[in-house]
């Protein structure tokens, strides 16, 4: 799938802008402030409806502007389109739009139009806290294994109850028994889940990161979030009194874990930025590799300054690791010449300048 045509109105410092990119690579090259981030923060703000850059809607609505909106239309695997709006106002209100109805979850945003972010904050997928890379598990698995939706809405609503019951001890033991068994077949069904993603992603990860770059002996492993050799159901009885004493359940899928190692090594002690950089996009690419092979649709990849930490030779590699995704492929740098050749002759490139906020295409695909 593929963003034909897009309208980013009132997004940071862009000016109003209906854009038609390349159904494959696109480079946006522009100064530092010229907007290069935002067009691509307004991207993921259409597949996501939340930011990459802060938490807050409100800072990304331009400041003379009283609200932000983005039309999107994305051609699906097959060929149908559909059309996607979101917008937020100073006041909060928020609206997403899919083919003109309103819907309530972003849940629905992200199945439509699946989103890949590589930017210079990546490499916290390596050194950042276990819930980043929960979350890029999870993306992968909600993409791949319908079920995992519903199965990880159970989990929330089961572990609620239970921290809510270790706090206030409100609930009899019988009914907490019956909460505790649909936590743990939840929580089963979830790593199952997990672990067959994992299986799947390892070898294409592999494959993926000796493209790039030679790391002998950097391995990806998972962590379910509770000792492997034991039920579930055990070990929350045996973790019992410190769980009441926390007020919340130390060990389940809600504390899954990936480890990649260098040798002995927590491999983000160990490696470069630029050897993070590209750790990371081998775990990005590989994903999509298998959401393109489980739905025949392609998820759509928004890699901020891509030549950041990259020599030449890497940035190359990278590049031509993403024109084989054949997906869609959103890329800024400051520098255009960088990136202006290499791509082979029957990929369509196209090339846009971004200047105080406003953009011009400089290059059209289908020439
Ligand atoms: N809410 C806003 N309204 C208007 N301008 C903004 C807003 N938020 C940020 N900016 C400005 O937008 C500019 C573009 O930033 P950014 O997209 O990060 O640039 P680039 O990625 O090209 O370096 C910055 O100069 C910033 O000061
Ligand atoms: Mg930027």
């Amino acid at each position: 799938m593929s963003l034909t045509r897009f309208t980013v109105t009132g997004v940071r410092n862009l000016h109003p802008v209906t854009l038609s990119p390349s159904p494959r690579i696109n480079i946006l090259s522009g100064d530092n402030g010229s907007g290069k981030t935002s067009l691509l923060e307004a991207i993921y703000l259409l597949g996501l409806a939340r930011s990459f850059r802060s938490t807050r809607l409100l800072p990304v609505i331009h400041y003379d502007q009283q609200a932000c909106t983005i039309f999107g239309q994305v051609q699906m695997a097959d060929g149908r389109h559909c059309n996607l709006g979101i917008s937020r106002d100073r006041q909060g209100e928020f609206q997403i739009r899919i083919d003109g109805q309103n819907v309530r979850s972003a849940a629905q945003l992200a199945e439509t139009l699946p989103l890949q972010l590589i930017n210079p904050d990546s490499f916290r997928l390596l050194e950042g806290a276990p819930k980043i890379r929960r979350q890029f598990l999870d993306w992968g698995v909600f993409h791949v294994e319908p079920r995992f939706l519903s199965a990880w809405q159970r989990l929330q609503k089961a572990l609620r109850q239970r921290n809510s019951w270790l706090r206030h001890g409100t609930l009899d033991a019988a009914s907490q028994a019956a909460w505790d068994r649909e936590l743990c077949l939840a929580s089963d069904e979830i790593d199952g889940y997990r672990r067959a993603y994992i299986q799947a992603l390892k070898p294409v990860f592999e494959r993926t990161l000796i493209e790039l770059v030679e790391l002998q002996g950097l391995t990806l492993s998972y962590y379910r979030g509770w000792d492997k050799e034991r039920e579930l159901n055990t070990v929350l009885a045996s973790s019992l009194p410190r769980d009441q004493q926390l007020g919340h359940t130390q060990a389940g899928p809600q504390r899954a874990d990936l480890r990649l190692r260098l040798g002995s090594h927590n491999a983000a002690e160990i490696l470069s930025r630029g050897q993070q950089k590209l750790v990371v996009c081998a775990l990005r690419i590989a994903q999509g590799h298998l959401v393109n092979q489980a739905k025949h649709g392609h998820c759509i990849y928004l890699v901020d300054d891509l030549p950041s930490e990259l020599d030449e030779h890497h940035r190359r590699a990278l590049c031509r690791l993403l024109e084989d995704l054949h997906c869609q492929v959103f890329i800024t740098c400051v520098d255009h010449e960088l990136l202006r050749e290499g791509w082979r002759t029957d990929t369509p490139v196209a090339m846009f300048h971004v200047e105080h906020g406003g953009i011009t295409q400089t290059h059209d695909h289908r020439e």
